[in-house]
């Protein structure tokens, strides 16, 4: 071919743009400069004609962009000035993207005619500029769960259209603008139904004229915030407003009686402020479901009558708010009365609840003065009246009279088709090859509390199928999981949406569920307000490859662009004649060059590349013999390598693969891990479509295992010790001296393994983070652990730090003592521990004997309740653990001589002797000279 040629091929495609293209220059440039900019963008973003060939994301009302949703994208970039060049944009969504970290800049004012601006749950920090206000047409917006400071602009306040105003999970300060004579504010909003304003920093008063009887609020969420002073009796005025929460600030004085007009407020949350004055006569608001007063300042009152009265309460919440007097019966005939809290107040008397209370009913009553209690109808209760006088003394009933209640995460999935025993359990109702689209929905409010409830479920699923089909999105179904309400009384819940049609979404249909999800323009189930939906990544299947087969995605796209793509690829291939050599290379790194923009070679320190062929040999083809192991990830094999090396091999199944990215930092991280009581990473191997990790072979298999008894392995008091010393050392050496430190994140007994001398390691990081990127504020709604395990407190605040990890080790070591499941009979082994504390051979593994016999048997239990306490910051840290537990050790081997060891020990049997002697391991005495744990280099 002759130069001529070539050129010849590249003037015919060039004019072939030329002639057909019709997409504005102006907004061709604007997405081209987007293109180079960002990353992640939709691979068929391809070509000159944005509008005519239909680029993910993109709509066009003839050569115009006008719709710009790439929601859920994972894109990456840090400004959207490009975006606002948009000039005739009207709708805007970017949400789910955490990577977007930029500011919104002041040429948005430049989209006159955008109605929804949709920049949920980025990365989005600065001030929210004021040219916003010059948007006249905006309908939405939705700023929630960002990063933005400084104050709300009043100019929002000229924008007359607006309906929905979501800035909460922000760190904006200031008052909340009310128009002056030269200045607008929120009250001009007399369209607007959605304040939606929670945790922020919004301080100073909020003032009586923000709100008026023009306006037509539905939702009214102002809590988590600084606000001070009284609660304006305006509020009163918006007859309209079905929830109101004013909860968590520092609001004072009296309730104004004019609030009682709300007759059609169904959430009032009020708790958590200094309110004073009379318990406030809430008569007026006849359709109240959930009603929380608590931790106010108000005046010592009867239980007011008016609770009785309430015909559609399913909620009342009015802890310590000096209520006094006995509870009147007619309270619990109720008929849709769910939890009644009324801790720490002064009732007394005879708790009676009639003969007509609602099944399933919780009735939380601690702290009280009740020395009675009669039940005449035998349901299903839930009630506790500890620290009450009927508590104390003989009388004490174990059913209600017990000490402490551990935060359980729900283990509850609606429809109920759960197995597996992970807080993030994908759900394989359909079709095991579906892979879903997952993410956290946090509501405003809810008008119920009884997280296990179907029918609230059924009506949820409902309404959300309802607007996926009504916008044809190919959605199977729709699961729910791990209800609960945050520390915030904020109801949330896990979503899995699973795709019809297809095995799995594309970018159109993930960024169309989040559209939907986020925009809320369907009936929602009458039992929820307005959530914020935060997704967790996506991995869009099988576009790797076609992103660099441009023909196959040329084919799809109609006859111009086919031509360009057949053009284009005409061109790179006489000009440079190396596509055969990019798709054919197969070197084991191949796919980690810089076109991925994964960066370079993954950087290992000891692990090696291992080649599938090898691994398919000694795994005999992954056969179902080798398999030792298995879960939501896929299996695990024993293999030997041709080294002669005996590895555990850890296959992902398809559905689990990660990116490249990501597989490639789980590696890098794992082979940087190098200590004795953690179990090291020997290889990987990433071909063919495959992401394996090959790990060293630890020959006693699980504690867990071992703790049953099945491996026919005894473990003495002392072996316990010794185990519970070495995996504390692993895990502190992963929290002090890895570089980075990372947090284990799934610490149970399932993952402590046994080697051939009984040394405990701790293994399985899938699901690991380095502390960096946490204290980057790399965190994700998603919560992830395993049942039972799992810290309450991160759970429920989603942070997560090392004393996760301290939690979970707590609850390892309460199973070497008692050998029972974290959870059992829906009851928590922290819970039944410390109520056992005063006759504890009850509750202690049969296996070990006399309690009395076990030196350091109390510190042991101490220690293990104090890694289990609610809060991290009660918790030790792992060193200390590592500390504690030495000084237990001498305890229980007060007599130096070995062999007295082994021969007064009433459990170690000879043949135990061979497989482990606490002397044996110089490991052990190490530990005695007080080094507290020690790293290995390899
Ligand atoms: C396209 O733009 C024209 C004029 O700007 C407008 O009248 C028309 O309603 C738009 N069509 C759609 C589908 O938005
Ligand atoms: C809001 O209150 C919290 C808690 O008292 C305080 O830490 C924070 O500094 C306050 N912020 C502002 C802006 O007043
Ligand atoms: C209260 O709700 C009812 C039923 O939804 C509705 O008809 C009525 O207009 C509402 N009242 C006000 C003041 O909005
Ligand atoms: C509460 O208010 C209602 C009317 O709004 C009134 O009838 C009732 O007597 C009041 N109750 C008390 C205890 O003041
Ligand atoms: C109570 O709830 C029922 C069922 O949701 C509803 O029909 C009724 O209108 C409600 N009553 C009031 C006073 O809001
Ligand atoms: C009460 O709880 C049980 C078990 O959780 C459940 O099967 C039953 O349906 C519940 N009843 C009501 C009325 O919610």
């Amino acid at each position: 071919m002759g130069p001529r040629f070539k050129v010849w091929v590249l003037v015919i495609c060039i004019q072939i743009c030329v002639i057909e293209a019709v997409t504005n220059p102006n907004d061709l440039a604007a997405l081209n400069a987007l293109k180079s900019s960002w990353k992640k963008l939709p691979p068929n973003w391809k070509g000159a004609d944005p509008c005519n060939s239909s680029w993910v994301g993109v709509v066009c009302n003839k050569t115009r962009v006008t719709s710009l949703k790439l929601a859920g994208m994972g894109l990456v970039g840090t400004s959207l000035s490009d975006v606002t060049s948009l000039s005739e944009l009207v709708k805007l969504d970017l949400s789910n993207n955490k990577g977007l970290e930029a500011n919104l800049p002041p040429s948005i004012g430049n989209l006159k005619n955008l109605d929804t601006l949709m920049l949920v749950g980025c990365g989005l920090y600065g001030k929210i500029p004021e040219s916003i206000g010059s948007l006249n047409n905006l309908i939405y917006i939705g700023l929630n769960k960002n990063s933005f400071t400084g104050v709300i602009p009043h100019t929002i306040g000229n924008l007359s259209k607006l309906s929905w105003l979501d800035l909460s999970d922000n760190k904006l300060t200031g008052n909340l603008p009310v128009s002056t004579e030269i200045e607008s504010g929120l009250d001009l909003l007399l369209n607007a139904r959605h304040f939606h304003l929670s945790k922020n920093q919004l301080s100073g008063n909020i003032q009586p004229q923000l709100f008026s009887s023009k306006m037509q609020l539905l939702h009214l969420v102002l809590d988590q915030n600084n606000f001070t002073g009284a609660i304006p009796n305006t509020i009163g005025l918006l007859l309209t407003l079905k929830t109101l929460r004013l909860d968590r600030n520092f609001l004072t004085g009296p309730v104004p009686e004019r609030l009682s007009n709300l007759g059609n407020l169904t959430e009032l949350h009020l708790s958590n402020n200094l309110l004073e004055g009379p318990f406030p006569n809430l008569t007026g608001m006849v359709s109240l479901n959930y009603l929380d007063m608590s931790n106010n300042s108000f005046d010592p009152t009867d239980v007011p009558t008016w609770f009785s009265d309430q015909q559609n309460l399913t909620t009342l919440l009015a802890e310590r708010t000096q209520l006094q007097g006995r509870i009147p019966s007619s309270l619990f005939g109720l008929r849709r009365l769910e939890s009644v809290v009324l801790s720490n107040n002064n009732l007394s008397g005879t708790l009676d609840l009639g003969s007509g209370y609602s099944s399933n009913l919780t009735l939380t009553l601690n702290n009280n003065s009740i020395t009675g209690f009669q039940q005449e109808a035998q349901y299903n209760l839930n009630l506790t009246l500890d620290d009450n006088p009927i508590c104390r003394g003989t009388g004490a009933r174990d059913d209600y009279c017990t000490k402490i209640q551990f935060v359980i995460p729900l283990d509850f999935c609606f429809p109920a088709v759960c197995v597996s025993d992970n807080i993030n359990k994908i759900c394989q109702s359909v079709n095991s090859k579906l892979k879903p689209y997952t993410g956290t929905l946090n509501f405003l409010a809810v008008s119920f509390s009884n997280l296990q409830s179907p029918v609230y479920y059924e009506s949820l699923s409902a309404s959300i199928m309802s607007a996926f089909n009504r916008s044809n999105l190919p959605v199977n179904s729709v699961v729910f999981c791990t209800p609960s309400f945050d520390l915030s009384s904020h109801f949330q819940v896990r979503i899995q949406i699973f795709p019809s049609g297809q095995d799995s979404f594309n970018r159109t249909g993930v960024s169309d569920v989040s559209n939907t999800l986020t925009r809320q323009l369907f009936l929602l189930s009458p039992f929820f307000r307005p959530f914020t939906f935060i997704h967790d990544l996506y991995e869009f299947e099988g576009e790797k490859k076609s992103s660099n087969a441009g023909l196959i995605v040329g084919a799809t796209m109609g006859s111009l662009l086919l031509v360009l793509v057949i053009c284009a690829g005409i061109y790179i291939f006489f000009l440079k004649g190396k596509v055969k050599n990019a798709i054919k290379n197969s070197s084991p790194f191949a796919s980690w060059n810089p076109d991925n923009r994964s960066g370079g070679v993954p950087q290992l320190q000891g692990a090696k590349w291992v080649s599938f062929e090898e691994l398919k040999k000694c795994t005999n083809n992954f056969s179902d013999e080798s398999i030792i192991g298995s879960g939501g990830y896929g299996k695990v094999y024993r293999g030997k390598l041709t080294s002669g090396e005996l590895v555990a091999i850890k296959r992902a199944q398809h559905g689990s693969l990660q990116g490249d990215q990501e597989f490639k930092t789980e590696i890098e991280l794992l082979s940087r891990i190098h200590h004795k009581n953690v179990v090291s990473l020997v290889g990987f191997c990433y071909e063919q479509g495959e992401q394996i990790l090959i790990y060293e072979f630890i020959s006693n298999g699980t504690l867990k295992r071992n703790l049953s008894g099945e491996s026919g392995i005894r473990l003495d008091w002392v072996r316990r010790i010794k185990i519970t010393l070495d995996s504390a050392r692993g895990l502190a050496y992963m929290h002090e001296l890895a570089n980075p430190p990372i947090i284990h994140r799934d610490i149970k007994s399932t993952n402590i393994l046994l080697d051939d001398k009984l040394n405990a390691k701790v293994a399985d990081f899938g699901i690991s983070k380095p502390v960096s990127d946490i204290a980057k504020g790399y965190i994700t709604t998603q919560v992830k652990g395993t049942m039972g395990y799992m810290d309450p407190e991160y759970y429920m605040t989603n942070q997560l730090t090392e004393k996760s990890d301290v939690y979970s080790f707590g609850i390892v070591m309460l199973e070497l003592l008692t050998a029972r499941a974290p959870i059992q009979h829906n009851k928590h082994i922290a819970g039944e521990v410390k109520e056992a504390l005063g006759n504890f051979q009850n509750i202690l593994d049969v296996k070990l004997g006399l309690a009395s016999s076990l030196g350091g048997l109390q510190k042991y239990v101490s220690l293990a309740m104090k890694c289990v306490k609610e809060t991290g910051a009660e918790r030790p840290t792992m060193s200390e653990v590592v500390r504690e537990i030495e000084n237990i050790m001498q305890l229980a081997t007060p007599d130096p001589d070995p062999e007295s060891y082994s021969t007064s020990s009433i459990h170690n049997s000879g043949a135990d002797k061979d497989l482990y002697h606490p002397y044996d391991d110089d490991d052990f005495d190490r530990s005695r000279t007080s080094v507290p744990f020690e790293t290995e280099l390899r």
